[in-house]
C-alpha cells in the first residue's frame, strides 16, 4: 500500500517537471505583439547574393614627401601608425639621427620592416630631409 503510495507520488511529481520544461520550452523566444512594438529594432539590410561590395580606399591625405628613390617604401611602411606627416614636421636632421629615428620606429615601436626596405628608407631620408639635403 505504502509503495504503491509512493509510486503514485513519484509519478506526479515527474509529470509536474515535464509539464512545467514543457511550457517554459514554449514560453521561451515568444513575444506577444504588444511586446514586439517595445523592442522594435531596424530590418538587418538585406544580403548581397554575390556578396561583393565595396569599401572606399584608405584615406591618405595628400602627400609633400620630396620625390625619389625610397619615397613609396616611406608611404608603405611609415603609414602604419602615423602619417608620413610625421617625417616633413621635422626639423632637418643630420644623417645619423634619421637612421636612428628608423630604428627607434622598429625597436622601439615595433614597425615591422625588411632590412632592404629599411635600408632604402634611411637613405631616402638622409637624401632629402637633412640641413644640408631638405628642399625648402
Ligand atoms: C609601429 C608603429 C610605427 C611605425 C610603423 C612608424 N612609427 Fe614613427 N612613431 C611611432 C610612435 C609611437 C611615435 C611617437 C609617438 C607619437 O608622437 O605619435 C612615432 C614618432 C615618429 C616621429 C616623431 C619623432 C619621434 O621620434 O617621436 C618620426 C619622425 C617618425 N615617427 C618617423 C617614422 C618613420 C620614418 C617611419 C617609417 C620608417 C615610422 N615613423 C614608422 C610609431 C611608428
Amino acid at each position: 500500500m505504502r509503495n504503491r503510495f509512493f509510486a503514485l507520488w513519484l509519478i506526479a511529481i515527474g509529470l509536474g517537471i515535464s509539464a512545467g520544461v514543457v511550457y517554459a520550452d514554449f514560453k521561451k523566444g515568444y513575444y506577444s505583439p504588444a511586446q514586439l512594438g517595445a523592442i522594435q529594432q531596424a530590418a538587418p539590410a538585406p544580403l548581397v547574393p554575390d556578396a561583393s561590395y565595396e569599401v572606399p580606399s584608405y584615406p591618405v591625405p595628400n602627400l609633400d614627401l620630396a620625390p625619389g628613390a625610397g619615397q613609396a617604401e616611406v608611404r608603405i611602411y611609415c603609414n602604419t601608425c602615423h602619417g608620413p606627416r610625421y617625417i616633413t614636421m621635422q626639423p632637418p636632421l643630420p644623417a645619423a639621427a634619421w637612421e636612428a629615428e628608423v630604428n627607434k620606429m622598429k625597436k622601439a615601436y615595433g614597425a615591422g620592416i625588411p632590412e632592404d626596405a629599411t635600408r632604402k628608407i634611411i637613405a631616402y631620408l638622409q637624401a632629402n630631409y637633412t640641413p644640408e639635403t631638405r628642399k625648402p
